[in-house]
């Protein structure tokens, strides 16, 4: 098998797996990080980040000296780029922040040299590759010379060591000598197919990817709020709609977070807000659905109080983005329990998946349970699904199940 020497820039989620793979099969792997506490815990065969299975491969590369991790960029034949791309704050539409891609291609200019593979893996607007090689050019390299490349990266944390290797990837070269190149490259760790295609078309691959998740978890929410109205189980519609051989609703939750789906759509929107009608709507009503979660608190606490002449105790079971994990990047429960809070609400957040939160007390389960009058369901974590279905104390505590979690 060819191996290469490889520079991998920006060592999170996705460049240190991504970096510690390429080490066992072979490649000879420079990571590098602005952080230094990234490299110096990586250089010591340790993790900075939670990824079942990837300490194993990160201690067994820097043992055998396949990989090593620098604050500045080393000589490399491939260069993967794998750093952020978040969206400025402010008001109107969110746009994309590619500053952190520009700086990294700034970074290795100085270095590239003929022949070299230059593959972009962050999230990105389209227009985004070409983008980097105009800087690249500015910066006085040929680019010509150069094999430059997008391949999205779509692995589910959790899951990563595994996806990477197993998924189909995608790769868009600014040109077809590009693709093949950085294809060839790709076939060296990757298990799934590597589907060629051009840099624009990968670029919103990896967009639509999302948009799709995200347009369809909008539909599941819009009808919550519907049938909330006329009374009628959502779950329990979603479930007989999808005995249509061809309907396949998702489910409704509080929102949609995490920093990919909530993100990724308005990278589309930004970019044609005339055009993106469905795409923006979708963005919209799931961060509607938040705050009408919100008010659907509200008014079972209003009722509470009314009940029990008191402010009632408010526990809101999960604070994670989706089930059963600690990530709590734009979570729509952390928004809601949050909102509550500094409108003095006197709440008691329950999430097993973490031991501490820098803005709110953590409540055990069974404080929750045995402490609350409106118990509310945020997120649908497994801790909560082994709950009987009549809860001790539910003739003293109003229920409220704002994700399914009782239907499951
Ligand atoms: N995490 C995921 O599950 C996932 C999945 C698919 C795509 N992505 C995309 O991959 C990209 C990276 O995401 P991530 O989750 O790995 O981010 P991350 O925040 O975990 O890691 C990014 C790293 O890049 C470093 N960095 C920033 N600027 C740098 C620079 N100029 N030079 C070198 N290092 C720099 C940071 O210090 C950080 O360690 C993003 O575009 C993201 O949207 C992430």
């Amino acid at each position: 098998m060819n191996t290469s020497t490889v520079c991998v820039v920006g060592l999170g989620y996705i460049g240190l797996p991504t970096a510690a793979l390429l080490a066992s099969c072979g490649h000879q792997v420079a990571g590098m990080d602005v952080n230094p506490d990234v490299v110096e815990t990586i250089n010591r065969g340790e993790i900075h980040i939670v990824e079942p299975d990837l300490d194993a491969f990160v201690r067994s590369a820097v043992a055998n000296g396949r990989l090593k991790a620098y604050n500045t960029p080393q000589p490399a034949d491939v260069y993967m780029l794998c750093v952020p791309t978040p969206f400025h704050e402010g008001d109107g539409i969110p746009q994309p922040n590619i500053d952190y891609v520009l700086a990294a291609a700034r970074s290795i200019a100085g270095l590239v040299k003929a022949g070299d593979l230059i593959i972009l893996e962050s999230t990105s607007p389209v227009g985004t590759t070409r983008e980097l090689e105009t800087v690249l050019r500015g910066e006085g390299v040929d680019v010509d010379a150069l094999r430059i490349a997008y391949c999205p990266e779509r692995v589910l944390p959790g899951k990563i060591m595994t996806e990477l290797v197993e998924n189909d990837r995608v790769i868009g070269g600014l040109t077809p000598e590009a693709t093949e190149a950085v294809s060839e490259f790709y076939r060296t760790f990757v298990r799934g197919a590597v589907l060629k295609t051009n840099a624009q078309t990968a670029e919103m691959c990896k967009l639509t990817e999302n948009s799709f998740r995200d347009v369809n978890i909008a539909f599941a929410n819009e009808l919550s709020v519907i049938c909330a109205k006329e009374d009628i189980d959502v779950w329990d519609l979603i479930e007989l709609a999808n005995r249509h051989p061809r309907v396949n609703i998702l489910q409704p939750g509080v929102g949609v977070g995490g920093h990919c789906i909530a993100v990724d759509p308005w990278f589309i929107v930004a970019r044609d807000p005339d055009n993106a009608r469905l795409i923006r709507t979708g963005r919209e009503v799931n961060n509607f659905k938040a705050e009408w979660s919100i008010d659907q608190i509200k008014i079972a606490a209003a009722d509470a109080s009314a009940r029990l002449d008191r402010k009632p105790r408010i526990a809101c079971l999960g604070l994670a983005f989706k089930p059963d994990i600690d990530d709590l990047r734009e979570s729509p429960a952390v928004h809601v329990v949050q909102s509550l809070h500094a409108q003095g609400y006197d709440i008691l957040a329950v999430e097993p998946n973490i031991h501490t939160h820098p803005k709110f007390e953590l409540a055990t389960l069974e404080t929750a349970l045995e402490t609350a009058d409106v118990l509310v369901f945020l997120v649908k974590h497994r801790e909560f699904l082994e709950l009987p279905a009549v809860l001790p104390r539910s003739d003293a505590m109003t229920v409220l199940d704002l994700c399914g979690a009782r239907a499951a």
